[in-house]
């Protein structure tokens, strides 16, 4: 992937604004509201009865701020997103079994998370650097996959 200065800064600049666990919980939770299905990844989370029991539930917020604190590293290595989520993408395979295709989705679903945080601040441009830079994140994470 190429990144132009423009991109970098764009993705750099709002990272340097996101409040990691808020958004990691509000994205992970919003996944799991809008796309029902994805709760079957995380049964042994305890009460995903409703919108309200998600938002709550301390291990879904837990797990949110995890998973989005993984992809800050993403952004501190912008170069070399595909070889730091080698062994995420095993993981994510290998052991549980994720379908790829929900890398996409929670990618769109982050994408909404910082345009509602972010309001006017998140400007076209702004979330098409964001766009590719989830989807970049979202094929590293699918490339170990076979
Ligand atoms: C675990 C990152 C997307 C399901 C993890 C862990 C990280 C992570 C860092 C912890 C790994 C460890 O304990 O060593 C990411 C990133 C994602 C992503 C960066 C995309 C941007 C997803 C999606 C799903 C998923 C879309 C399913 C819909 C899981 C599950 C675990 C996990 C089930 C284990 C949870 C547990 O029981 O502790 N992920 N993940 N991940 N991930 Fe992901």
């Amino acid at each position: 992937v190429h990144w132009t200065a423009e991109e970098k800064q764009l993705i750099t600049s709002v990272w340097g604004k996101v409040n990691v666990a808020n958004c990691g919980a509000e994205a992970l939770a919003r996944l799991l509201i809008v796309y029902p299905w994805t709760q079957r990844f995380f049964a042994n989370f305890g009460n995903l009865s409703s919108p309200t029991a998600i938002i709550g539930n301390p291990k879904v917020q837990a797990h949110g701020k995890k998973v989005l604190t993984s992809f800050g590293e993403a952004v501190k290595n912008l170069d070399n997103i595909k070889k730091s989520f080698a062994h995420l993408s095993k993981l994510h395979c290998e052991k549980l079994h994720v379908d790829p295709e929900n890398f996409r989705l929670l990618g769109d679903i982050l994408i909404i998370v910082l345009a509602a945080h972010f309001g006017k601040d998140f400007t076209p441009a702004c979330q098409a650097a964001w766009q590719k830079m989830v989807h970049v994140v979202a094929h590293a994470l699918a490339h170990e996959y076979h």
